[in-house]
């Protein structure tokens, strides 16, 4: 939530910053702002909205004759105060020689400007942050150092801040904070940066250094010194990024969301590969040894959010059909304030395509505490889930720019089909010819994902065609009713359409009461025999009181076609690894109903992709 960045140097401040903002704008974008500082002071410009009306408002202003030689920029996902100009950062002190940008939540920020009002600090903004630059100016005056100011101003902060700061009078450096918010810094020759996230550096350097909590950056144009919040001097490694630019472009389809369903294929296949060369071996993963992965513990809880969450769900079926384990599974931001039995056999798996995830973070913490195992599910091999675990599983998805999750959602799958299996295979808890055939028929699943591409079109005019409906129900049952609740949040946070997802079984038990002719059912018909019958006689049920009834099946299961309006198929598979091709004639229908009401796909309101407050 909210992207940061920083520079200072000799090139061109101005377009350092937005292109850095660009590459950040995943994280919010209810408004943006940047602070230029010159000799002559420090220029603030900010706008509501997308970061193009940031820009738009840049064009109007004559910035050619000025030379800056620093610079901070801001992208906002709003938590305290609306989207308004006012509220957007960056913030200014009442003197105007102090700006500062923001990321997190300051928890204590209505005591602190009871605090500096009585003081005479005035206040322009219903933000959080606004607090923080008059606290730090306050100590400056005491002061006349910005760090020392820095260090004494947040050591009286409560909460979650990533903070870039710099001062009129010390053109020389910028100060970056981190606290319980992302923050990493960018080593370039004779320049420096500072950016929430890699992609925001891409293009710009290879070197970077990954702040830890609690720690802070001095950066000058040709020098880093970081320190800790009393002021000691820290040593740090500088670490290597390999991505380019075509990491984050769009090569080509409409939208990143479109592209980035395409590469599930290529990404889950490369997955298997690497973890297993033949379904006749065994499983053996690069980094975790599964026996000690397993060893002392008796039972599994998995803590994810959102879609992660729903990875979990699926996770549950597969552990406990394959493994015998009992799973237990919750939503991050219901663990952390719930009493719950996480001991030192526990092992603790946290499931984030970010790793950066508040709750999520601050769940496994939690359980750290109990003294369980945590393991780390994470497309982002750089970011603080990795730090809270003992053992991490990477995705190596790729960067996932869209802000509806679908590559990292079957690279979740896969890794924990992967994982159970392996787990399987070592405690001896299932039959080994049992585990080989689901081996198999797991290298099958890549090129059963691109036989659905072929139906592309047929998915399209579905969606087209119901696109005029205004409400949704999903219905699944058994391992696919977390399918369901995937493919309704795919459709509502892209096409702000209410979708809801139910098991199909309890539809009966009051649901059944909002169907009528407008409002269709997808139902999500599982392969396997028992439960295919079940939900048939619910879809029955369903068309008995008129609603349009879509059908998603595999293509040699179905009958009783006449039942349904439309139905999608998806090749032959086993209701076990059934999830893992379902979701993408899902994402498919979200995305092309999204497409065809002209929403902004890849970038809808209220969301952001990377969830950094609790
Ligand atoms: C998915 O489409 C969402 N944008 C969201 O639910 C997301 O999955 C959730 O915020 C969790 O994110 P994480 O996987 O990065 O922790």
């Amino acid at each position: 939530m909210c992207g940061i960045i920083g520079y200072i140097g000799n090139n061109a401040v101005e377009d350092i910053l937005l292109s850095g903002l660009k590459s950040l704008e995943y994280r919010g974008y209810d408004s943006a702002g940047i602070a230029l500082n010159d000799n002559q002071g420090i220029d603030v410009f900010r706008a509501k909205g997308k970061l193009v009306n940031l820009k738009n408002v840049l064009n109007t202003q004559n910035l050619k004759n000025k030379h800056f030689s620093q610079g901070i920029g801001h992208i906002r996902w709003a938590t305290h105060g609306e989207a308004t100009i006012e509220n957007a950062h960056p913030h200014t002190s009442n003197d105007g020689n102090l700006v500062l940008v923001h990321n997190g939540i300051i928890e204590n920020y209505q005591s602190l400007r009871e605090e500096l009002t009585q003081q005479g600090f005035h206040f322009f903004s219903q933000t959080d942050t606004e607090a923080v630059v008059h606290l730090i100016d306050r100590e400056y005056k005491k002061t006349l150092s910005l760090e020392s100011a820095v260090i004494n101003a947040i050591a009286l902060l409560k909460g979650a801040f990533a903070l870039c700061i710099m001062h009129h009078n010390e053109p020389d450096k910028i100060i970056a904070v981190r606290k319980n918010a992302p923050l990493i810094l960018g080593l370039g020759c004779n320049e420096n940066f500072i950016a929430s996230d890699i992609p925001a550096l891409i293009g710009k350097t290879q070197n970077i250094i990954y702040l830890d909590d609690n720690e802070l950056a001095i950066v000058e144009k040709d020098a880093v010194v970081i320190k800790d919040f009393k002021g000691n001097i820290l040593h740090k490694n500088i670490e290597k990024i390999n991505l380019a630019q075509d990491d984050i472009s769009k090569q080509g389809y409409k939208h990143f969301m479109l592209k980035e369903i395409h590469e599930q294929p290529r990404i889950i296949r490369s997955m298997i590969t690497a973890n297993m060369s033949t379904p006749f071996e065994p499983i053996h993963f690069n980094g975790i040894n599964v026996e000690d992965l397993v060893q002392n513990v008796d039972k599994i809880e998995i803590i994810a959010c959102g879609t992660s969450l729903h990875a979990a769900m699926i996770a549950k079926n597969i552990f406990e059909e394959l493994c015998k384990i009992p799973v237990i599974i919750d939503a991050a931001s219901e663990y952390i304030y719930k009493s719950h039995l996480t001991d030192a056999k526990t092992l603790s798996i946290g499931i984030s395509q970010s790793g950066e995830t508040a709750d999520t973070i601050t769940a496994l913490k939690q359980a750290r505490t109990h003294q369980a195992k945590i393991l780390a599910i994470t497309n982002r091999i750089d970011s603080t889930i990795v730090r809270c675990a003992d053992f991490v599983f990477p995705l190596n998805a790729g960067i996932e720019v869209s802000v509806a999750a679908t590559k990292s959602y079957s690279a979740q799958l896969a890794a924990l089909y992967l994982l159970a299996l392996a787990v399987a295979e070592r405690q001896k808890c299932a039959d080994i010819i049992k585990l080989t055939k689901i081996k198999q028929e797991l290298f099958s699943i890549p090129n059963k994902m691109e036989e659905i591409f072929y139906s592309c079109n047929h998915i399209k005019q579905c969606a087209q065609k119901y696109s005029k409906y205004h409400s949704f129900i999903y219905i699944a049952r058994g391992i696919n009713s977390a399918s369901a609740f995937e493919g309704a949040l795919k459709l509502k946070e892209i096409s702000y359409i209410n979708a809801n997802a139910y098991l199909a079984g309890e539809l009966k038990h009051g649901p059944i009461a909002l169907l009528d002719s407008q409002l269709p059912v997808f139902a999500i018909l599982s392969p396997d025999g028992k439960i295919y019958d079940k939900i048939i006689s619910n879809c029955e049920e369903v068309k008995a009181r008129c609603a349009p009834l879509i059908a998603l099946t595999t293509s040699d299961s179905f009958y009783k076609k006449d039942l349904f309006d439309d139905v999608l198929t998806i090749p032959s598979v086993s209701e076990l690894l059934s999830p893992l091709l379902f979701t993408l004639p899902l994402q498919l229908f979200a995305y092309y109903f999204a497409d065809c009401l002209n929403m902004e796909i890849d970038q809808p309101r209220n969301l952001a992709k990377s969830v950094t407050v609790e």
